[in-house]
């Protein structure tokens, strides 16, 4: 195991924001966190990563890391100093020139001291991306990208993610994958559904798209961009979450029975999946 996380409860002040959240990643594997805005994504990754410490964001629990961990940013357009050259911002973190560039190699570039002599204007948005996870791949071995190809057109964005899942079989770069889209999973590993701060279905990548147990899952693979769904235009936007007694998709079920609108249902262990759900 390269990482292994339970985190009983985690607050931004005295505010909930993550409940009962456990998983492993395997050395040289992949973990996915996938659920829509909100879910707690993010946050999660903050606590993993170390960064909680720069919010007002507390936990309850064990994490713990065999290494540390690099996060790939969301945002490139802010994630390079315009003001400086690429060679000027890799070389800061490894002064290996000879590193560097076979570093860009493997993120496949073919003119590397082109790329380093360039500043991140004269990049397009899917090799900004390529550089920042160069750098991150400088830094550590495990990494974890948190929606990281959403400012990318979607041919870019498939070019990116098989690049990281060209790391991860070659390189046996380890990977948490935070993303709101099933459609990018197009690979092997461990997949956590989060909705609210809570695991609503746990399991295997495959096994799960092919076949997804939970209702919510379901909704988020049906709402892929290939069906042109979005999710405000979904019914499970509307949501009722404020009922403590309810689950949280009794509005929006199409297989809710009375039991659901008394009883919110606990995470519950099913061969090696793992379901929030009564039924
Ligand atoms: N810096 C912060 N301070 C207070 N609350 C925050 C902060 N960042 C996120 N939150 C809240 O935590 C919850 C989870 O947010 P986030 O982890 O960003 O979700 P996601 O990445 O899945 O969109 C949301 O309710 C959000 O408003
Ligand atoms: S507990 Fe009931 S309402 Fe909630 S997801 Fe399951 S069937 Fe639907
Ligand atoms: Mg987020």
């Amino acid at each position: 195991m390269i990482c292994s996380v339970n985190i009983k409860r985690a607050y931004y002040g005295n505010r909930q924001v993550l409940e009962d959240i456990f998983f492993d990643v395997k050395e040289g594997g992949i973990l996915a966190i996938v659920g829509e805005s909100g879910a707690g994504k993010t946050t999660l990754g903050r606590l993993i990563s170390g960064l909680y410490k720069f919010y007002p964001l507390t936990y309850e629990g064990k994490i713990d890391k065999k290494v540390e961990l690099d996060v790939v940013p969301q945002n490139i357009t802010d994630s390079l100093d315009p003001v400086f050259k690429i060679k000027e911002q890799i070389l800061e973190i490894c002064n290996d020139k000879k590193k560097v560039k076979n570093v860009l190699k493997i993120v496949g570039f073919t003119n590397q001291d082109d790329v380093l002599n360039f500043y991140p204007t004269n990049l397009s948005g899917g090799m900004k991306q390529r550089v920042l996870i160069a750098m991150a791949i400088i830094r550590s071995n495990f990494i974890l990208a948190d929606e990281f190809t959403s400012a990318l057109d979607t041919v870019t964005k498939v070019k990116v993610v098989n690049l990281l899942k060209k790391l991860n079989t070659e390189r046996k770069i380890s990977l948490i994958f935070i993303t709101h889209d099933m459609e990018l999973l197009d690979f092997d590993g461990e997949i956590v559904i989060l909705y609210g701060g809570k695991i609503l279905e746990k399991g295997k990548i495959g096994e799960i798209k092919r076949d997804a147990w939970h209702p919510y899952t379901k909704f988020l693979i049906n709402s892929t961009p290939k069906l042109g769904l979005h999710y405000t235009n979904y019914k499970f936007s509307n949501i009722n979450i404020k009922n403590n007694y309810a689950c949280p998709f009794y509005n929006s079920c199409d297989i809710a029975q009375d039991l659901c609108k008394e009883s919110i249902p606990s995470l519950k262990k099913k061969g090696d999946r793992w379901i929030r759900c009564h039924f």
